[in-house]
Formats: C-alpha cells, sequence, structure tokens
C-alpha cells in the first residue's frame, strides 16, 4: 500500500485553540479562517461562548468577538478531552473575579492539573484539584501578583497558563522554560497588542487587553500533516503533499528527525501570516537509518511520538527518544500504548526508564485481535497508518476518537491509499 496524492490537513489545532481563548481576553470582532474542525476545538469554542464570548460558526469560518476580560462566574465549564482548554482556562480564569469550575470527560479527568494550579496559587489565586491533583478543578480569581517562574516541565499548556494568568496580573510575570515548547501564544500576544519580551527560553508580560485583529486564518495542522508524511516515508511508492501546513519550528521537531532518518522530504515556504506555512513533499524513503533523539527536542515531537516512533521501527539500526515521560500523561499513557499496540503488530519497541528504544527495520503483520486505541485520537491514527503498512485495514476498537484532532483522518487516508470508502 502507498500513499499518493495531495492534502490539505484540517486548521492547525494549537493556533484554533489560542484564537477562542484568548478572545476572551481581547476587544474586538475578528473573523477566522481555517478554524480547526477537531472536537476539541469545539470544546473550546463552547467554553469561550459559555464564558461570555461572541462565537459565531460559518462553515469553516468562525466569527470571535472578544470578551474583553468580562467572564461569566459561577459556572463549570465541561472541556471534553482537551487538556489544553483545561490549562489555558486554569490561567485565563485565575484572573478573573468569581468562581469557576473546570471539568471534562474521564481521560480529563486523569491528567495531571496540579503544574499549572500551584503556581496559579503562588500568584494569588485560589485553585483546587480533586484527589491527585486531577479535575475537576476550582477556581476562585482575580488580585494576581507578576512574578517569575521555572517550569519544572517543557511544556506549552503550562507555559501559556501563566502568561494569560500574567495578562491579568498586577505587574510583569516572567515563564522560564526548561527546553522549548510551542510558541503559539506568544506569537499571538505579541499581534494582539500585548506587552510582551521573549529572550531565549524567557518569556516576560505585562498586564493588559488584547485586541482582535480584523481577519486571520490558520494554516494546516503539522501534527496532523505528520502522520501522513511519514507513513508516506515508509510505504513503498509513495509521493505525497501536505499543503498549506504551519511551518513554526516548534512544531517541526517530527520533520527534522524524519530528516536525519534520511526521509526524502522537500518544504516549499509560502508565507508568514500569521505564521510561517507552505508545502511539505514527502516520498518513500528506501534506506531509513535510527535516529537519536534527545531530552531537549521532545516537546518538539510530544504529539507526533507516536508516529515517529513507527517509522523509527521500519529504520535500520536502533532508534532512542530520550526522556519521553510526558507521553505516560498525554490523553491515554501513550508510552504504554506505543510499545503494546505497534508490539502487536510486530514492531520491537520498548521503555528503559522514560527513554523509547525502538529497534528496526521490522515486517509488521495485522493481528487477529482487534487494535486498542485506548480513546486516543494519536493511538488511532497511528495504527491506521501501521495497518496499511502490515497490508490492511485492521480492526481497532474505537476510532471515533480520531475527531479529537482529525474527523476526516479515515476519509483521507483512503483516499491517498487508493482505497474506496
Ligand atoms: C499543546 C501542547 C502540548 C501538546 C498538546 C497541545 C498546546 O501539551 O501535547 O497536544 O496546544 O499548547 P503540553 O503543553 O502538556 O506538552
Amino acid at each position: 500500500m502507498k500513499l499518493v496524492g495531495q492534502l490539505t490537513p484540517p486548521g492547525d489545532k494549537s493556533i484554533s485553540h489560542r484564537l477562542g481563548l484568548l478572545s476572551l481576553l481581547a476587544q474586538g470582532r475578528c473573523e477566522v479562517g481555517g478554524f480547526s474542525p477537531s472536537a476539541d476545538c469545539a470544546s473550546t469554542l463552547a467554553a469561550v461562548a459559555a464564558l461570555g464570548g461572541g462565537v459565531e460558526r460559518v462553515g469553516e469560518r468562525v466569527i470571535l468577538s472578544g470578551a474583553a476580560g468580562r467572564l461569566r462566574p459561577g459556572q463549570t465549564i465541561d472541556c471534553g478531552n482537551s487538556g489544553t482548554t483545561m490549562r489555558f482556562l486554569m490561567g485565563l480564569l485565575a484572573g478573573a473575579g468569581g468562581r469557576f469550575v473546570l471539568d471534562g470527560d474521564e481521560s480529563l479527568r486523569g491528567r495531571p492539573m496540579e503544574r499549572v494550579a500551584e503556581p496559579l496559587r503562588r500568584m494569588g489565586a485560589r485553585v483546587e484539584c480533586a484527589a491527585g491533583g486531577r479535575p475537576p478543578v476550582i477556581i476562585q480569581g482575580g488580585g494576581l501578583r507578576g512574578g517569575q517562574f521555572d517550569l519544572p516541565v517543557a511544556s506549552a499548556q503550562l507555559k501559556s497558563a501563566l502568561l494569560l494568568a500574567g495578562l491579568q496580573a498586577d505587574g510583569p510575570t516572567t515563564v522560564n522554560e526548561p527546553a522549548a515548547s510551542r510558541d503559539h501564544t506568544e506569537r499571538l500576544l505579541a499581534q494582539w497588542g500585548a506587552q510582551i519580551r521573549r529572550d531565549g527560553l524567557s518569556c516576560t508580560v505585562w498586564p493588559g487587553l488584547l485586541r482582535l485583529p480584523a481577519q486571520i486564518w490558520t494554516p494546516a495542522d503539522a501534527s496532523a500533516a505528520a502522520f501522513f508524511c511519514c507513513g508516506a516515508a515508509i510505504l513503498p511508492g509513495s509521493r505525497l503533499v501536505a499543503q498549506g501546513v504551519l511551518l513554526n519550528e516548534n512544531r517541526l521537531g517530527w520533520l527534522r528527525v524524519l530528516e536525519r532518518m534520511g526521509g526524502c522530504v522537500d518544504v516549499r515556504r509560502q508565507g508568514d501570516d500569521p505564521e510561517p506555512w507552505g508545502d511539505i513533499g514527502v516520498e518513500f524513503s528506501p534506506e531509513l537509518r535510527a535516529v537519536e533523539v534527545g531530552a531537549a527536542e521532545i516537546a518538539a515531537i510530544i504529539d507526533e511520538a507516536p508516529i515517529l516512533a513507527l517509522t523509527a521501527s521500519q529504520c535500520h539500526g536502533v532508534s532512542v527518544f530520550r526522556q519521553v515521560g510526558e507521553l505516560r500523561v498525554k490523553e491515554s499513557d501513550r508510552l504504554a500504548a506505543i510499545i503494546g499496540q505497534l508490539g502487536a503488530l510486530g514492531a520491537d519497541l520498548r521503555a528503559e526508564g522514560d527513554d523509547l528504544i525502538v529497534r528496526g527495520p521490522t515486517p509488521l503483520r495485522l493481528p487477529d485481535a482487534p487494535l486498542k486505541s485506548f480513546g486516543d485520537h494519536r493511538i488511532a491514527m497511528v495504527l491506521r497508518v501501521a495497518g496499511l503498512l502490515a497490508g490492511g485495514w485492521p480492526r481497532i476498537d474505537d476510532e471515533a476518537c480520531m475527531a479529537i484532532s482529525h474527523p476526516a483522518f479515515n476519509d483521507d487516508l483512503r483516499r491517498l491509499a487508493g482505497m474506496a470508502s
């Protein structure tokens, strides 16, 4: 099986979340083109509307009317499956007057929120998590003090939560990261009129309101593109172009790793607004070699680790992904899921402490039993690509979860693989 043709992935999920959520602290009205059709971003838009933001969906366009920081308190907000929605809202609501409760589905209720709650408490907010620092989260905000924060993990969600709280504090707030994570929040804050200073891994924001631009568009999702591009690199005969894709370097860690493996990749930058974007061409790459991916690179490949692990299973040699412990606290325990489910297809993967070790190349075969996604979209999607490599379309126990990030994933994959839907 091969992947041949062109694909425009859905609008970027990370940027779409931020457009919606930051509009709560902004004045003005903005027409967004190419907004992500993901279930996660639908959770964000529902939350924004519940809190008093204006949200109008017109096909792929979303019209946002800023709430200028005047949020409706006394509510329970359902964040669905979306960690981004919850963690951003924790920071955002910590600065608003009143009491809010943030809750989510079973997967989200298992994810760590204390890492966000603790620095927000230091800023002066009252934040309570349920047992084990998990959701639901109760926030009684207002009266925040700015400060300096050294983050224990490279997490764009944690960084962003503190920057959004900082916008509503009494003075500057500085966030220092241990390694670079995606920087869409900082870029939007600067574009939307915040006073912000960036210096390497450090970012300082001063209090103030944002101003929405009249129009903005969302480049196609770099993480969604990764599943198809890596799939094309390992499926003999493939030749694929992902069009209009976000080319922010913090989101292209997977492409750099694929290049290091010897992947045949061609990137054509087409524009820079609101962030760099362009086309990514990938061809079947017959001589892929094992690589070592260092701890400092992990934040930039965190969502693509599953598809890179599959790609590594087709490389010659032993690949090592250092310090990928964060994978254990994603929508599922992705480290266990990758090892167990790609292992069920015949790949040779194991964990050594927090490192992931993949030995290749291994031929894959379709298993008799259904594969398990653990309700995690990125696990379901990597199993689909792995299935093509094994020559078929295996049963997966839950693939509805793909809608969390890419509702048309199966249709896009079938079309590019030349399969009837
Ligand atoms: C995201 C940040 C990452 C990523 C998630 C989206 C974002 O999470 O895994 O899918 O949009 O900021 P962490 O910040 O927890 O690493």
